[in-house]
């Protein structure tokens, strides 16, 4: 077993906590008292710190802002009504923050670091995660490339960080979702498995196209020939025909290994559903459309848990779909709200108290 970093805290001398409104707090636009804080210098992890939430201060040449070595992860923490807080599934995301360092060239973050460095800011945080129905604590760790220098390589340097923001209740409408056959979002062989910033920066302009033309986001189809569906926004998606459900599988390494995807993945078995994992087709989309046999269409990820999707626009046509018949989606949202929420036994083990 690995030892528990004992991390130094400089505490703020008074909180923010009674300046802010917890209740439907907005998603990412507060920060709690304290952040974490690690350096990797010279090959090894140093300066672990909890200190006051503060900006930092970096040199203009600073290796992330030039040559984009940054990544990140979004989880959630959960507050029971006993007043006991817990993590969903932090472990994954620490797998997916290493294989996303280690596509980016950038060193892995050991789990004591990552898990325990977490689970002691949360425990100093604990007040500032909402006791209220579907609210949270978003817990972003993000590590990016510190060397002051402009020659395009690896960083030697590197800053990990943990930041936390209380959010509230994801009121999810049903999503109109463009299908997109021009822009790409990921190629076999780049970095589409990895939650690197780049991904997110490049597909700012075509979700903004897709906006123009009155939907939500884009579902990415694949580089070669715009055929197999990849995933939409930040979910993963899922299509359902009947009492199949399918979702695109993760072999290619164009979509990201979602922790939701994961979690519904094992619920719909246990729901008895029959699952399959593979490309999918917009080809096979429309006639199952065509033919009354793609009964719902949703996407899953740690922000909304579930959203309903009412509007597919591929080339010419649009696929509606009446979201109040929704069985599944509605199905899988309760059924992770109410191990999220603590409201049922954590029979996977997915909950990690604090
Ligand atoms: C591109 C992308 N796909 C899928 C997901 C869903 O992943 P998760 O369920 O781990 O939040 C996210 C959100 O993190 C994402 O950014």
């Amino acid at each position: 077993m690995t030892a528990v970093l004992d991390i130094p805290v400089q505490r703020v001398q008074s909180s923010k906590l009674l300046q802010v409104a917890l209740e439907n707090v907005p998603f990412g636009k507060h920060f709690t008292d304290h952040m974490l804080e690690a350096d990797y210098v010279n090959g090894e992890w140093t300066n672990v710190v909890i200190r006051p939430y503060q900006p930092l201060n970096f040199d203009p040449s600073m290796a992330a802002l030039h040559y984009g070595q940054a990544i990140f992860e979004g989880i959630k923490a959960y507050k029971d009504e006993a007043g006991n807080a817990y993590i969903f599934r932090p472990d994954e995301n620490l797998k997916r923050f290493n294989l996303s360092a280690a596509r980016m060239m950038m060193p892995e973050v050991p789990a004591e670091l990552f898990l325990d460095g977490m689970r002691q800011l949360i425990a100093l945080e604990k007040d500032w995660i909402p006791a209220l129905p579907d609210h949270s604590l978003y817990i972003r760790p993000f590590m990016f490339a510190t060397d002051a220098i402009l020659g395009v390589k690896a960083s030697d340097t590197y800053k990990f960080m943990i930041i936390l923001s209380p959010t509230g209740p994801y009121f999810s409408v049903p999503m109109k979702i463009w299908v997109e056959e021009h822009f790409t979002r990921a190629v076999a062989g780049g970095v589409g498995f990895s939650k690197n910033a780049g991904n997110y920066g490049a597909s700012m302009y075509p979700t903004q196209l897709a906006r123009e033309k009155g939907y939500d986001q884009v579902l990415w189809t694949d580089a070669r020939e715009h055929r197999f569906v990849q995933e939409v926004g930040m979910m993963n998606v899922f299509f359902v025909f009947g009492q199949k459900v399918v979702t695109p599988s993760l072999e290619e390494g164009t979509i990201l290994d979602g922790i939701t995807r994961k979690s519904v993945l094992v619920l719909l078995d246990e729901m008895g559903y029959q699952v399959e994992e593979r490309p999918l087709a917009m080809d096979e989309v429309m006639e199952a459309y065509a033919k009354g046999e793609l009964t719902e269409v949703f996407g899953a990820g740690t922000a909304a848990t579930i959203s309903m999707i009412e509007l597919l626009g591929y080339k010419e046509e649009k696929l509606h779909f009446d979201t109040q018949k929704f069985v599944t989606a509605p199905a899988l949202k309760k059924a992770l709200n109410d191990i999220r929420q603590s409201k049922v036994a954590d029979t996977h083990g997915w909950m990690v108290k604090i």
